[in-house]
C-alpha cells in the first residue's frame, strides 16, 4: 500500500524530475553521504554537535563524574547560553563557545586518549596519596614542557576550585581524575601554569575534560584579504595588527626563562582580548619552550631530506650522513610569520595569496625587509633559518613608522 503510494506520488512528478528521477536520488545520496563525512570530518560543525557535547558533559555532571565551575551554570541554571560550533576544518573534538553573563567563552575538549588515574589492587581501587599526586604534576610539566614549577604551582593545578579543598573523599577523587584528564593538555595546562601572566588565553573555568577560556576577538579584516583596493584605514589596521603580533612574539620569546616557539601559525591562531589590543595565541597545541620543542625535533624519525626534520611550522636540517634531524630548532616564530602572515601563502617562492601586509599601499622598503626576515639567507624552498636581531628591530621599526604616518594623515585629511 505504501510502496504503491510513493509510485503514486513519483509518476505524478513533473516530466522532467520522472525522467531524471535516479539521477536525482543518486545525486541527493551522494550530497547527503558528503554533508555527512563533513560533520564527521569536522570540516563543517553545526550547533548540534556543540550541544551534544553540552549534554555530555551534563550527563557526566548528573552521574558526579564531572566537577569543575562551569557545571551548574551550564547544567542546572542555564546561566550559560548561546551555544554556538566554533571548528571550522577542526582537529579537536570540541571547540564551541558559549555565553556567560555577557562574557563569551570557548570550550575546548582535554586529550580524550587518557587512561584513568585510579588502578585496582585485589579488587581494591586506589589513588595516589595527594603528595604523590602533586609529583605526578610536577613531573608531567616537566615532561611535556622541560618547566619546573614551585610547589605552590603545583598545589594551585592539583586543584579545581583555588579557594576550595575538597574534603569529601569520593569527591576529591573525581576531582582528581578531571585534573588528570586536563593537564594532559598542552592548551589547559599552559593556560592553568601561565594564568597570572596573562599572555595565553585565559582560563576560566573547567567541567570535567572540558574546560573554557576566554574568547579572543578574530583579527578584523580576515575575511576581506583578496582585495586589492583598499583605503587608508585599513591599511592601518593591518599595521597595527602586524605590531600587535610582533610585540606578542617578542614577549613570548624575551620573558619567559626560554623562548616559546609557536609551531602551528596561522591568522586565525591570533586573536584580540575584547575592547583591547592585546593579541594572544588561541590554539597552544603547538607552543612549547625551545628546550621541549627541540627534544621533539630530535627524537623525529630518521630523514633523507630537511624536510623531514618538521614539526609543523618549526623547522630543522637533516644530517645525511647520520640521517638524523639536528637537535636544534633552526628559524623562529618572526620567521615563519613574515613567511606566512605577512608576505602570504607562496608556491614555488611565488606570493600566490597576499598576506597581511602585502597591499598596494606596501612601501618597497617594508616589502624588502618582509622578504629578508621570511627568507634571510635566501634559501631555495623552505627558509630555516631565522631573521636577526638587526631585522628584527628594522621591521619593528618601519612598521611603527609607516603606522604613525597613515594615522596622522587619516586624522589630518
Ligand atoms: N579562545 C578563542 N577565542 C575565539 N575563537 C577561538 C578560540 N579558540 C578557538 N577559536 C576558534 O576556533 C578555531 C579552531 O580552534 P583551534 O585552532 O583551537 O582548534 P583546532 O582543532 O586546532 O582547529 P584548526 O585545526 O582549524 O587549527 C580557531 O581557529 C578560532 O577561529
Ligand atoms: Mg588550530
Amino acid at each position: 500500500m505504501f510502496i504503491s503510494l510513493i509510485m503514486l506520488f513519483v509518476r505524478r512528478l513533473p516530466g522532467f524530475f520522472y525522467y531524471h528521477r535516479f539521477t536525482i536520488v543518486s545525486c541527493l545520496f551522494v550530497l547527503l553521504t558528503l554533508f555527512y563525512f563533513l560533520i564527521r570530518w569536522n570540516f563543517i560543525c553545526t550547533n548540534a554537535q556543540a550541544w551534544m557535547h553540552v549534554k555530555r558533559m551534563c550527563e557526566l555532571y548528573a552521574a558526579g563524574r564531572a566537577i569543575g565551575s562551569v557545571c551548574a551554570p551550564l547544567c542546572t541554571n542555564d546561566a550559560i547560553n548561546n551555544i554556538n560550533c566554533h571548528s571550522f576544518r577542526s582537529t579537536k573534538e570540541a571547540v564551541f563557545s558559549g555565553e556567560w553573563h555577557k562574557t563569551r567563552l570557548v570550550f575546548k575538549t582535554a586529550a580524550s586518549e587518557v587512561h584513568d588515574l585510579h588502578w585496582h589492587d585485589n579488587g581494591v581501587v586506589k589513588y595516589p596519596t595527594e603528595a604523590e599526586f602533586l609529583s605526578t604534576v610536577r613531573a608531567i610539566v616537566r615532561n611535556k614542557f622541560n618547566i619546573t614549577i614551585s610547589k605552590d604551582t603545583a598545589q594551585r593545578l592539583s586543584r579545581l576550585k583555588p579557594m576550595y579543598i575538597e574534603t569529601d573523599v569520593k569527591k576529591r577523587q573525581q576531582e582528581l581524575e578531571n585534573i588528570w584528564m586536563l593537564i594532559q593538555d598542552n592548551e589547559y595546562l599552559l593556560s592553568a601554569i601561565f594564568s597570572e601572566r596573562d599572555i595565553f588565553p585565559q582560563l576560566l573555568g573547567t567541567c570535567g575534560p572540558y574546560f573554557a577560556v576566554e574568547y579572543l576577538e578574530p583579527i578584523q579584516g580576515l575575511s576581506s584579504f583578496l582585495t586589492f583596493e583598499e583605503n587608508k584605514e585599513e591599511w592601518a589596521i593591518r599595521l597595527r595588527t602586524a605590531i600587535q603580533i610582533v610585540e606578542l612574539i617578542e614577549e613570548l620569546e624575551n620573558s619567559f626563562q626560554e623562548p616559546f616557539h609557536l609551531c602551528d601559525i596561522k591568522l586565525e591562531h591570533f586573536g584580540v582580548v575584547k575592547e583591547g589590543s592585546r593579541m594572544k595565541f588561541i590554539d597552544l597545541v603547538g607552543v612549547f619552550p625551545r628546550s621541549a620543542i627541540n627534544s621533539i625535533i630530535k627524537e623525529l624519525n630518521a630523514c633523507d631530506v630537511d624536510d623531514d626534520c618538521e614539526f609543523f611550522d618549526c623547522r630543522s636540517t637533516c644530517d645525511v650522513k647520520t640521517h638524523r634531524c639536528s637537535n636544534q630548532v633552526t628559524n623562529s616564530n618572526l620567521q615563519i610569520v613574515c613567511e606566512k602572515i605577512f608576505l602570504g601563502w607562496r608556491m614555488s617562492n611565488t606570493v600566490m595569496i597576499p598576506g597581511l601586509l602585502m597591499t598596494p599601499h606596501t612601501p618597497a622598503e617594508l616589502a624588502s625587509i618582509l622578504r629578508q626576515c621570511a627568507n634571510p639567507s635566501s634559501e631555495f624552498g623552505k627558509s630555516r633559518m631565522a631573521p636577526d636581531e638587526e631585522i628584527k628591530k628594522r621591521l619593528y621599526n618601519i612598521l611603527i613608522e609607516i603606522e604613525q604616518s597613515v594615522t596622522n594623515d587619516f586624522y589630518m585629511s
